[in-house]
């Protein structure tokens, strides 16, 4: 499959072309970025041809596939441009900024009998799938899923940084994607409050609170917790069905805990987990 790829940062460069380089059926025909340093940093690591210009690269590299790693705003240009060009597209999230995008996006792609797919990675990586397998969606009644981070967003690098009301836009996402997966369908209402909660008189979402309705009544509660000081955790689940707990958390977790808890026996319990872990309580 011939592919390209757009966008040579932290999923550019760190999480896709690593991919692609272990796919035998994959040869990366071009790669694009406005920024050289990170175009010779590509090409140096991954030997791969890199272009400054997307509709250069998408005329002298006839790719079947392009991967869209830009930042959010410039989701729904490249995605059009590469469908106008012949190419299947594979999306980073968040997909688009407004559903007016999403569906000229998907229209285009209907039209041209051409792919659109959105890379939402957590849903099948293996702590998060163990959660899906140890039950099926219709045993789900309630589930929890929430991020500590001591990351508000005046303070993250980069462009994300101009987004000060779309934390749960641009990382929560990933909650939100998660928790459809767990129920295997879509809400039947949404509400949701966002607050900077006074520590800075701009508004900005540094708490992120989310509740979604699901068939039957069933809920999911999400939240973003950016201005968390103690104990912090990337991505964690609480999944409750009529007889356990089901829990992950991804980002690494090693702890000793010894004593009694209303739910459990008298225990003493070492949790491990480098990359993160999936239990049932
Ligand atoms: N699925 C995941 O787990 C995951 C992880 C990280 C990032 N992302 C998503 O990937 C996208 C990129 O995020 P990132 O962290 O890699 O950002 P980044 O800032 O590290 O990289 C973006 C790159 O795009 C380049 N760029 C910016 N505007 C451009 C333009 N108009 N044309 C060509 N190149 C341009 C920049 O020079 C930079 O190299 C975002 O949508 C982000 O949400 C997804």
């Amino acid at each position: 499959m011939r592919t390209a790829l757009i966008g040579l940062g932290n999923a550019g460069h760190t999480l896709h072309l690593p991919a692609l380089a272990g796919i035998p059926t994959a040869t990366v025909v071009g790669t694009c970025d406005l920024d050289p340093e990170r175009r010779a940093r590509a090409a140096k690591r991954w030997k791969v041809p890199v272009f400054a210009e997307f509709d250069a690269m998408l005329e002298a590299a006839r790719p079947e596939v392009v991967i869209v790693a830009t930042p959010p705003d410039t989701h729904a240009e490249y995605c059009q441009r590469s469908l106008a060009a012949g190419a299947h597209v594979i999306c980073e999230k968040p997909f688009v900024s407004s559903v007016e995008e999403a569906d000229r996006v998907i229209a285009a792609a209907a039209a041209a009998g051409l792919q659109v797919a959105l890379n939402h990675p957590f849903r099948e990586m293996p702590i998060f799938r163990a959660l899906r397998d140890a039950a099926r969606p219709e045993e789900i009644v309630f589930v929890q899923v929430w991020q500590l981070m001591d990351l508000p967003p005046w303070a993250e690098p980069g462009w994300r940084a101009q987004m000060l009301q779309r934390t749960l836009y641009e990382a929560g996402v990933h909650l939100v994607d998660y928790v459809m997966a767990l129920f295997a369908e879509k809400p039947v209402a949404v509400s949701a409050t966002i607050s900077s909660c006074g520590v800075r008189e701009t508004h900005s979402d540094s708490v992120a609170l989310a509740t979604l309705e699901f068939s039957r009544g069933r809920l999911a509660h999400i939240l973003q917790n950016r201005l968390c000081k103690g104990e912090t955790q990337y991505f964690e689940v609480r999944a409750e069905t009529a007889g356990a707990s089901l829990r992950a958390s991804f980002g690494g977790r090693a702890r000793l805990t010894a004593g009694l808890h209303r739910s459990v026996r008298p225990h003493l319990r070492l949790d491990f987990g480098v990359a993160g872990m999936a239990w049932s309580e």
